[in-house]
This record gives C-alpha cells, sequence and structure tokens, in this order.
C-alpha cells in the first residue's frame, strides 16, 4: 500500500477517538463519575476531572465523529470498513455479503473508539490517583496513550487489516505529538489551566 493512502487511513481511523478525548475538556464538569468516593489508600478513585458528562459527551462525540466519516467515506476510496462486517448485517449474514461495510460499520467503530478512549482515560486516571498524582498532573504514558491504547484494542475487531504493529507505533508517536500541541493550544485558549 502506498505510503501516504496508509497514513491517510490511520488517520481517518483514529479521528473519532480524538475527538472522543478532547470534547470532555469542552463539554465536561458536573458530576464525578466516582461520586466523590476514596480508595484505601486515602485517595480518589478518578478525581474531580472525570466527569459523567463528560464521559457521555466524549463517547457520543466518538459516534458523531463516525457517522459523519460513514456519510463521507462509505464505498469512496477511502473506505477504512470496507472490508469489516457490520453488526446484525454481516455478522448474521455471515458469508452472503449483506451489511459489510457500509455506514452503520462507522457509527459502530466511533462508538467502540468513543467507549474505548472514555475508559483509557478512566483508567489512567485511576493509576495516577493510585501513584499519588493529584489530578491535572501530567503522566505521559497514561494521559497521552492509554486512551489509545484502549480506543484501538475496541475497534480492533472491525479494523484487523488495517492495525499492523507498524500502524499502532505510527499512530502512538502521531498521537503524542497531537495530544501535546493540543493541549498547549487548549491552554493558550484558557481552556485548560495548565498546557499538559
Ligand atoms: N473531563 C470531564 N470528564 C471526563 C474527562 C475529562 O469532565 N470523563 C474534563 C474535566 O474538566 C477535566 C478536563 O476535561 O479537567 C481535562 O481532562 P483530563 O486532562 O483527562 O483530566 P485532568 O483534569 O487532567 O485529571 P487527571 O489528572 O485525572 O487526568
Ligand atoms: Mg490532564
Amino acid at each position: 500500500m502506498d505510503a501516504a493512502v496508509w497514513l491517510i487511513e490511520l488517520v481517518l481511523l483514529i479521528l473519532p477517538a480524538y475527538f472522543a478525548n478532547s470534547i470532555p475538556v469542552l463539554l465536561g464538569g458536573g458530576a464525578p463519575i466516582d461520586g466523590r468516593r476514596k480508595m484505601a489508600d486515602g485517595n480518589r478513585v478518578f478525581g474531580d476531572g472525570k466527569t459523567v458528562r463528560g464521559f457521555f459527551a466524549g463517547v457520543a462525540a466518538g459516534v458523531a465523529v463516525g457517522a459523519l466519516e460513514g456519510i463521507i467515506l462509505t464505498e469512496s476510496q477511502w473506505d477504512i470498513y470496507a472490508g469489516a462486517f457490520a453488526i446484525g448485517g454481516g455478522i448474521v449474514a455471515g458469508g452472503t455479503g449483506l451489511g459489510a461495510g457500509g455506514a452503520a460499520t462507522y457509527v459502530l467503530a466511533g462508538f467502540l473508539l468513543g467507549c474505548g478512549a472514555m475508559a483509557g482515560d478512566l483508567l489512567g486516571s485511576f493509576m495516577k490517583r493510585r501513584w499519588g498524582l493529584s489530578r491535572g498532573k501530567p503522566s505521559l504514558v497514561t494521559d497521552q496513550l492509554l486512551f489509545l491504547a484502549l480506543a484501538l484494542l475496541f475497534v480492533y475487531p472491525l479494523a484487523q487489516q488495517l492495525l499492523t504493529l507498524q500502524a499502532v507505533l505510527f499512530l502512538a508517536v502521531l498521537t503524542y505529538i497531537v495530544h501535546v500541541g493540543a493541549n498547549v493550544l487548549a491552554n493558550r485558549l484558557g481552556l485548560k489551566k495548565v498546557p499538559w
């Protein structure tokens, strides 16, 4: 596969997860997911930075970007899920070809990427609290790579062909760069107190 095509396809694949991970900064707030509960170590389970509204806004953003991609990319030359099976259609219809790919697959992928990104984000905060890091303190692996790892794990069943080891390594580097850049920008725009 052409390297440029490969890069573009990987960016299209990961885009719903990037939106899922960044929209809570804008739309989050309100009740924390952990209900302010603490663990035996005296620290919060997740902390005030992980809210119910932020979580659902993130998943919804993943679904919305997935749906948008489905409308634009289905049956185009960039149809990244052309070979994947849509839920229901593909799985039930088996080899008949019914439901292979299609816009529904993008919506499902967006949902999986959104859920994965938000689960990884939560897991990251959980680990930071266990390490005694207070809310907002930076942690390279948990802040930048855990949401990616779980998003990719969740979407893997639909994107096996594209998600080679090389692809995952490329996405890790890309995510690191995008995440650092986005946080510096959010800080400059006054959306985040700290540039990480
Ligand atoms: N956010 C939210 N709900 C989520 C995730 C994020 O409301 N499930 C919002 C919070 O306002 C949070 C901001 O997005 O402060 C930035 O998210 P993040 O950097 O992940 O959280 P931190 O505040 O840095 O907290 P932590 O140390 O737990 O990562
Ligand atoms: Mg943070």
